[in-house]
């Protein structure tokens, strides 16, 4: 039989296999006829679920997502969701995640799997920290107090915020795992001193400055609910608390457009502490970041919520690993919400990763358990994704486990 003619009798048998499986009472068992059963993956997907009612019936974080929604005022919503102008650059960053195909490799003993790693001197069980957020009062009433502890029943890295609603001594004081700070540059050197101060007090391992804010973002969302007070959200919270500006005199203003690298120097000369740069994007800024030697950087757009029209971080960082060279450790934040997404990063060279939204719904939804329940899908998505690929260990995830999706 030459190919023509073979080709018309499968389709006959396929479409009288079809007719069998439709006439089958295994079809007509309840739930199987549902509709959409013989329709495309797709449309099958996700939105259907209804929202989670407990938190043992979040499977994921788009389902945290959506319980957060459910019990948060609009405003707060806004708080957390909102990025610049158009949303491109929040958009791009989830994006990029899709560019990249997994190539899994088989037969590999995956029974056990280790996702640990060493991050400048601290060993670590995974390698998801919990990116700065400020104002977490705002989200819930417990705040940072309930971040820390989730990750510290947890085991995970949190870096603390300038601009958190408790304490940086408060939030050290509500849990174990190991704390980083967030610094946000001000024209104000004395406060730069306070803050580094209190961070050293309390016992953080390393500073994070923030170097992606120039100016604030254009967030539309959030000067829509300045002129439109909802009387829910901060109309009813009144302004954020700022624990770590408590006891100090001086102006509080964060955020320093003349900033230039010399603040690098001037970070050496005011903490003993390890300094990482959050916010590089460019090769040309690892290049210069290699020659300040500073101990670490986190690839990061703050979000989607500075810049507008930016890369997703995940395009950013294959460049800045190269200019590093493996000089120090590159982090990465933005729009993981999956274990395939963290293997992504690892796999393109990233020490390690953070995520922000994904913690907060679950701080909003369920406060201190939402954010250990998040914490645990990771990990366990992360965990499911090595053990697929055939990688049982964090140096084991390499660029031969993607491909660049074709065009
Ligand atoms: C942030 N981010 C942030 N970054 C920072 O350096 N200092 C801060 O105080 C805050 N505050 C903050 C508030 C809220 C509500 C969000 C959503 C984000 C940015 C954060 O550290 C991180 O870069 C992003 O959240 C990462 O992107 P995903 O994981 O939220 O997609």
């Amino acid at each position: 039989m030459t190919r023509s003619e073979e080709m018309p009798a499968r389709a006959i048998a396929r479409r009288r296999l079809l007719r069998f499986l439709m006439q089958s009472p295994l079809l007509a068992a309840p739930g199987l006829l549902a509709p959409g059963l013989l329709m495309p993956a797709r449309a099958l997907g996700r939105p259907e679920f209804a929202v989670p009612e407990t938190l043992d019936q979040v499977l994921d974080v788009f389902q945290m997502q959506r319980a957060a929604q459910k019990v948060l005022d609009l405003e707060t919503w806004h708080f957390i969701v909102n990025g610049a102008d158009d949303l491109r650059t929040l958009d791009a960053n989830r994006a990029a995640f899709d560019d990249w195909q997994m190539r899994v490799r088989r037969l590999v003993d995956v029974s056990r799997i280790d996702t640990s790693l060493e991050l400048l001197g601290q060993k670590l069980s995974s390698p998801i920290l919990l990116a700065p957020v400020g104002a977490q009062q705002t989200i819930h009433a417990d705040g940072e107090r309930a971040t820390m502890q989730a990750a510290s029943e947890r085991g995970h890295l949190m870096i603390a915020s300038t601009v958190t609603s408790s304490s940086i001594g408060e939030i050290r004081a509500a849990g174990t795992s190991p704390l980083w700070f967030q610094l946000y540059p001000s024209p104000d050197q004395g406060l730069m001193r306070h803050l580094l101060a209190v961070a050293e007090a309390a016992g953080c391992l390393a500073i994070v400055l923030t170097v992606d804010s120039p100016v604030r973002g254009n967030r539309e969302g959030e000067r829509w609910f300045a002129q439109h007070p909802t009387g829910a959200g901060s109309a009813r919270k009144g302004p954020p608390r700022m624990g770590n500006f408590q006891g100090y005199k001086g102006p509080t203003r964060i955020g320093d457009p003349a900033l230039t690298w010399a603040i690098v120097d001037w970070l050496r000369a005011n903490t003993r502490l390890p300094i990482l740069l959050k916010g590089i994007v460019t090769r040309e800024d690892a290049a210069l970041a290699v020659r300040a030697r500073v101990d670490g950087l986190i690839v990061s757009n703050h979000g989607g919520r500075q810049e507008e029209s930016g890369r997703g971080t995940l395009e950013c960082l294959p460049e800045v690993v190269a200019a590093v060279d493996g000089r120090m450790p590159v982090l990465i934040d933005g729009g993981i919400r999956r274990g395939t997404d963290i293997f992504k990063a690892l796999a393109l060279g990233a020490t390690a990763v953070c995520v922000g939204r994904p913690y907060l719904f679950g701080l909003g939804a369920y406060g201190e358990k939402g954010v250990a329940k998040v914490l645990a899908i990771l990990d366990s998505e992360l965990q499911r994704s090595m053990q697929f690929a055939g990688t049982v260990s964090i140096a084991a995830i390499k660029p031969a486990y993607l491909q660049r999706r074709p065009e």
